[in-house]
């Protein structure tokens, strides 16, 4: 089975970013040198999608900007400076709708069902990257497994805090099918430390057949008063379909831009390793911290004496 379609919700507020994302979309704010959901885009294009549907919202102009062919830079000879289309567009096509009204992540995805018709798609959320050493090697795993298991969606998971629990979607595994994934025999959105069924989290990226729009058209408001993918996604369960987890292996990681805690440590995180500018960021940040902890040694933003 070959999956080419991705959707990839950018229609939340960005509440917990406020002030910075009152008039900008918190997509657009930069890990490393690129905006965050044009990393998730790469990562999408790199597991097999060729039509990306971006739902966006209101304050979301910049992200379709973003993603013009010619959105008004001049086109440079020199390959990946980042002023030219970022994708091949003869292969990729975007396309955009909007969601009226911040109603939640399924409300976001039922936006998408004509776009999807028949096929099976990705989901990846357009406010957090997951790094691999290998390219897209999470979505690469999902799509395998998705595929020879005949599940009606697939699921990446990460182990995350007790604590932190409350924070994601938290599934109860089953037996593994392969040394890459698990049946899940449920799953339930942010339940907090005392009923989380374990401490799987829901990790931003998913694989579904169209059969999660049965499930999604009618969906009441769940947590937040939301309308919450993770509630179809259990009814699917319940109903005896095949739902899959596939975890994070070591190495992997997901850096998210929900709030400026996760945010500050994702942009720092690719700043130093980034290749061009890590080096110089990890001295610098070295000297910062060695001048924080005492001002007697140099601070490392005033000329040097001599
Ligand atoms: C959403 C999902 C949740 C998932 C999380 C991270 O929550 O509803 O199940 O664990 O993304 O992928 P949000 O962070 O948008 O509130």
């Amino acid at each position: 089975m070959r999956i080419t379609k991705a959707i990839l919700p950018a229609g939340g507020r960005g509440t917990r970013l406020y002030p910075v994302t009152k008039s900008q979309p918190k997509e657009m704010l930069p890990l490393g040198t690129k905006p965050t959901i044009q990393g998730v885009a790469e990562e999408v294009v790199t597991a097999g999608a060729t039509d990306i549907l971006i739902i966006t919202g209101e304050a979301k102009r910049a992200v379709e900007d973003h993603f013009d062919p010619a959105n008004g830079l001049s086109h440079s000879d020199t390959p990946n400076d980042g002023r030219g289309p970022l994708f091949d567009h003869s292969v990729v096509e975007f396309y955009y709708t909007r969601q009226g009204a911040p109603r939640g992540l399924g409300d976001a995805i039922r936006c998408g069902e004509r776009f999807v018709g028949d096929d099976h798609f990705i989901v990846a959320l357009g406010d957090c990257i997951i790094t691999s050493p290998e390219p897209a090697a999470p979505l690469h795993r999902m799509l395998a497994a998705h595929a020879e298991f005949g599940a009606e969606a697939s699921i990446l998971v990460q182990i995350v805090s007790h604590e932190a629990t409350s924070r994601y979607g938290i599934v109860a595994p089953g037996p593994d099918v392969n040394a890459d994934a698990f049946e899940m025999s449920d799953i339930v959105e942010k339940p907090g430390p005392q009923a989380a069924p374990s401490r799987f989290g829901v990790c931003a990226r998913y694989v579904f057949s169209p059969k999660i729009f049965d499930y999604l058209r009618d969906l009441e408001p769940g947590h937040g008063s939301e309308i919450q993918l993770t509630d179809a996604i259990r009814a699917m369960i319940a109903d005896g379909h095949r739902v899959l987890g596939v975890p994070l292996r070591a190495g992997e990681l997901r850096l998210d831009v929900g709030n400026f805690d996760s945010y500050s440590r994702a942009f720092f995180r690719t700043m130093l390793t980034d290749e061009t500018y890590g080096e110089d960021l990890r001295a610098y940040t070295a000297n910062l911290l060695a001048h924080l902890d005492d001002p007697s040694n140099p601070d490392p933003d005033l000329p040097t004496q001599s």
